[in-house]
């Protein structure tokens, strides 16, 4: 069958280079896709999120199922959108409805199920424009650090960590009342600051019945040692050591099994990958997040360690047959390094030519801010490529991942050594 994936990252890249291994999968187009995805697919010229675009593709190239790479065609309603037009009911799309990825698109919706369902996760108030100085009352006695979210989707933006009252009270205003996240703070969550140590768990589920894909561990900071500024992940690991099957168990009893009959009881089915954020407490799991997707660097580190063909994962979802689905998992590491732009994530520069790109051997390199210009591969954004080994052991895995990392060269080139060195 012909299959359209939607999206243009890393993520997207790890997931074509995995359906392009599936029997089921004729041909591959990729909307907008990146260099890499243009080496193994059709690269369709429109964004993730335009429907109507979508729409004509599909028809145009016989589509017959849909992939969603990320979180804002769903949290828009591609779903939605296709069950409600005679033309593409037919064809499977795969991701939560509007409804569903109101866990990703809305940091509130998200904490009131939490909440109805008891699942372990930090405390937290939401306030708007119309209890603003509740809001600063609730500030003034609240222990620091304070976290405060943006409800809505903020491009990765929206969580602000404060370390003082009065910067929680700046932050606070600027959100609900000079609109710093746009429509996205109208509504802000504040929330406890939970200390441990993050870690990341995926989930394919039709609604009702759930298989758990490997953990993995981004890590988010541009410097060594997780120091510095945000950044959309340096790298990732999978499996992670410290999410032994004690731990995953807790994460299925107390959060994975509770949040899909919370769903159900609210007349949500979700269907598709359910990412879930967590902090690690002295093994005790706590949710910091749910998304609507799998994660990106994440992805680039799980999808290589997956023996079963994807497309069959894809179908289990859409025929509701999860319960019956096999998951198979290569019993090895993966270490996965971001190869990004000079100054990122402030400024950086675009267009730059990347070189030894043909030589890689042994390793996966995915791409995610690439793209060509006369037949060459040039940087177009602060992620650039993902570079993925397996290994025996973490430092094996690393090991490899870095010699690639070396060889591959542009200008401003930079990556952290240290993926992965926490864990071992
Ligand atoms: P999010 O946009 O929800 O992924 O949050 C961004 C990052 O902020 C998370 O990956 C965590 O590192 C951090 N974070 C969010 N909520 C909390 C919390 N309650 N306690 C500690 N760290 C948090
Ligand atoms: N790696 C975090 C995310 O995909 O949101």
């Amino acid at each position: 069958m012909n299959i359209l994936l939607l999206g243009s990252g890393g993520r997207e890249h790890a997931l074509a280079w995995k359906i392009k291994q599936s029997t089921f999968c004729d041909a591959l187009f990729v909307a907008p896709g990146n260099a890499g995805t243009n080496a193994l697919a059709t690269n369709l010229p429109f964004e993730d999120d335009d429907f109507d675009a979508i729409k004509k593709a599909c028809l145009q190239y016989q589509i017959k199922m849909v992939v969603v790479g990320p979180e804002t065609p769903l949290v828009k309603g591609i779903v939605d959108f296709f069950e409600q037009d005679k033309e593409l009911l037919s064809i499977p799309i795969i991701g939560p409805n509007r409804a569903a990825a109101q866990l990703e698109g809305s940091k509130d919706f998200s904490k009131q199920i939490m909440q109805q369902c008891h699942i372990p996760t930090a405390k937290y108030a939401t306030f708007t424009a119309a209890n603003f100085n509740d809001g600063i009352t609730y500030l003034k006695t609240h222990p620091l650090p304070i976290v405060l979210k943006a409800d809505g989707l903020a491009a990765g933006k929206g969580v602000l960590i404060c370390t003082s009252t009065q910067e929680a009270i700046d932050e606070f205003t600027a959100m609900l009342q000079a609109g710093k996240f746009g429509a996205a703070s109208t509504k802000v969550v504040v929330e406890e600051f939970l200390e441990g140590i993050e870690l990341s768990v995926f989930i394919v589920t039709d609604g009702i019945n759930y298989k758990m894909l490997p953990s993995a561990k981004d890590y988010k900071r541009i410097g060594i040692g997780d120091t510095g500024l945000n950044t959309g992940g340096m790298g990732a690991v999978s499996p992670v050591p410290f999410a032994d099957d004690t731990f995953l168990k807790k994460v299925e009893t107390q959060i994975v099994i509770p949040l899909l009959a919370g769903l159900q009881k609210n007349n949500i089915t979700y269907k598709g990958f359910l990412f879930v954020g967590l902090m690690n407490r002295n093994g005790e799991p706590s949710v910091i997040e749910f998304n609507c997707r799998l994660g990106d660097p994440e992805t680039e580190a799980i999808i290589p360690r997956l023996k079963t063909d994807i497309v069959t994962i894809f179908q289990a979802i859409a025929t509701s047959k999860v319960g019956e689905l096999k998951i198979e998992i290569i019993d090895e590491t993966a270490v996965t390094i971001f190869l990004v732009s000079g100054g990122y994530p402030n400024e950086y520069k675009k267009g730059l030519p990347i070189n030894n790109l043909m030589n890689v051997e042994g390793s996966l390199v995915f791409h995610a801010g690439t793209t060509l210009k006369d037949q060459q591969t040039v940087t177009q954004g602060g992620r650039v490529l993902a570079i993925t080994s397996l290994g025996k052991s973490i430092p094996e895995a690393a090991e490899k991942s870095l010699a690639i990392a070396q060889q591959i060269n542009y200008e401003g080139k930079y990556y952290r050594t240290d993926i992965g060195h926490d864990l071992i």
